[in-house]
């Protein structure tokens, strides 16, 4: 059976969303969190899912609390790691061992506003649409492949918690629809790109009211 870890820092509701979704029925999953306190390992442990809670405090480098993570994973036999709001860089010996199984998913429409307060700076920017991105995960921070991203409308007024709300609800769509792809195999890294049935595509699907297209 396909097993999967979630990796967490807070809230989960990315996490939450994952395990309730068709494409995770039937895999075996594990929730990792780097702070005993993340609110999302309450959910885990309602639903009776294995919690391993990897504090990074405890760790003098960052290269020693990967190298902790990475051995606790493969221990459990873990397939695919799914980013869910883990707040932690990963270091590029960890990422490149992970090469190709290694999914995150961030609050903007990358390349556009990698890092923090992409809510923010899109209302800055005068931005006409928001969005979200599943993406490969490389070496350059939020930088890989993009498999799918959602396209939220930026509403006049609206303040960087509504457009936040908003894009919540699209990355609890494309999430689990990305982790379908990844999981049978329509989606994968293929040399520097996403490749979808078996072919490279240009510019990631687009996910918009629903519908995703493939443009
Ligand atoms: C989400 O907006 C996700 O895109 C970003 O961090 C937030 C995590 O939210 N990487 P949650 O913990 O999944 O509720």
């Amino acid at each position: 059976m396909t097993h999967l870890a979630i990796l967490i820092s807070g809230r989960g509701s990315n996490m939450q969303a994952l395990v309730d979704s068709a494409a995770c029925a039937s895999a075996d999953i594990t929730v990792v969190a780097n702070r005993a306190d993340a609110a999302g390992l309450d959910f885990a442990h309602q639903r009776g899912i294995p919690v391993a809670v990897i504090e990074h405090r405890q760790f003098a480098t960052r290269e020693a609390f990967d190298r902790q993570l990475h051995e606790q994973l493969v221990d459990a036999g873990i397939d695919w790691v799914f980013l869910a709001g883990f707040m932690r860089i990963l270091t590029p010996s960890f990422v490149n061992a992970w090469n190709g199984k290694l999914i995150n998913i961030h609050p903007s429409r990358l390349p556009r506003y990698p890092g923090l307060n992409c809510h923010q700076r899109a209302l800055d920017a005068g931005d006409s649409t928001a969005g979200a991105s599943v993406h490969f995960v490389t070496e350059e921070l939020d930088g890989g492949p993009v498999i799918i991203q959602s396209i939220v409308d930026i509403l006049p007024g609206d303040t960087a918690d509504q457009l936040a709300e908003r894009v919540l609800v699209s990355e609890h769509r494309i999430y689990p629809l990305a982790a379908s792809w990844v999981i049978s195999g329509k989606a994968r890294l293929c040399q520097d790109q996403c490749c979808f049935d078996n072919q490279p595509i240009s510019s990631p699907i687009q996910w918009q009211d629903g519908q995703w297209s493939l443009t």
